[in-house]
């Protein structure tokens, strides 16, 4: 991994109620005793007030943010509520977004450009479908996702790329190592171009169907600098193996 810190992120997608606020304790319990990973949950928003509130040194973040300020635009969020809420940081571009809410390239790059204003940091994503991905030339149509997704203002010290291929989220398909190695390899070489040597230190993270299973295996790639986790993020039991195979990666 470089010089790059890991970072696990998890994120409960549309799941979590105050019920759930002992698996977050339990999750930044383990966090804090793994200093050398930075360890995160993207919750929902209405749990993110209480979570901080019952862990008050872990990295909470919400899942999306609006590209404005504030205004009209019903049930939307914006980044000074996230803030406000005790977030430190967001998910922006997820699939599921880009699919369910029609969000484009240039929505995800203003979005993480609002959440940087309000000191948020924040985890582009970008990944291929399964037609993409069939056809050979998935590298080639990330690595011009992510060109597109980028904000002008880009740099590590506050953004993270997640690479998460559209068929290996919740499927339990798992591209193959080398994939997952040759698509990380291109995206850095895209960033370069982009960033120029602060590529080197952006980290890339790989999610799809990471579980305590392959996730040593996939960290162990040179250029992924960790995870973002979404079913297996949802409870302690599932989700610390995959901090300790950060650990030991
Ligand atoms: P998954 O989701 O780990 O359940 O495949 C990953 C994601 O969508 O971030």
């Amino acid at each position: 991994m470089a010089d790059r810190r890991p970072l696990i992120a998890g994120n409960w997608k549309m799941n979590g109620l105050k019920a759930n606020l002992g698996e977050i304790t339990a999750i930044a319990a383990e966090a804090a005793a793994s200093p050398a990973v930075d360890v995160a949950l993207f919750i929902p928003a209405t749990l993110i007030a209480p979570a901080v509130a019952a862990a008050p040194d872990f990295f909470i973040g919400g899942q999306d943010v609006h590209e404005n300020a504030s205004g009209a635009h019903t049930g939307c969020i914006s980044a000074a509520m996230l803030v406000e809420a005790g977030a430190k940081g967001v998910i922006v571009g997820h699939s599921e977004r880009r699919t369910d809410q029609h969000e484009t390239d240039a929505t995800v790059a203003a979005k993480a450009s609002r959440a940087k204003t309000e000191g948020l940091s924040v985890i582009l994503c970008v990944g291929e479908s399964l037609e993409v991905r069939d056809a050979g030339n998935a590298e080639e149509v990330v690595s011009a996702q992510l060109l597109a997704s980028l904000p002008q203002e880009a740099s590590s010290d506050w953004l993270s790329i997640a690479y998460e291929p559209i068929w290996a989220i919740g499927t339990g398909r798992v591209p193959t190592i080398e994939a997952i190695s040759e698509m990380h390899s291109a995206l850095r070489a895209a960033l370069r171009k982009m960033i120029g040597g602060d590529a080197d230190k952006m980290r890339i993270l790989y999610g799809g169907s990471v579980s305590g299973d392959n996730a040593r295996d996939i960290l162990s790639v040179a250029d992924v600098d960790g995870g973002l986790v979404g079913g297996a993020s949802l409870t302690a039991a599932k989700f610390v193996p995959i901090i300790e195979a950060a650990r030991n990666a």
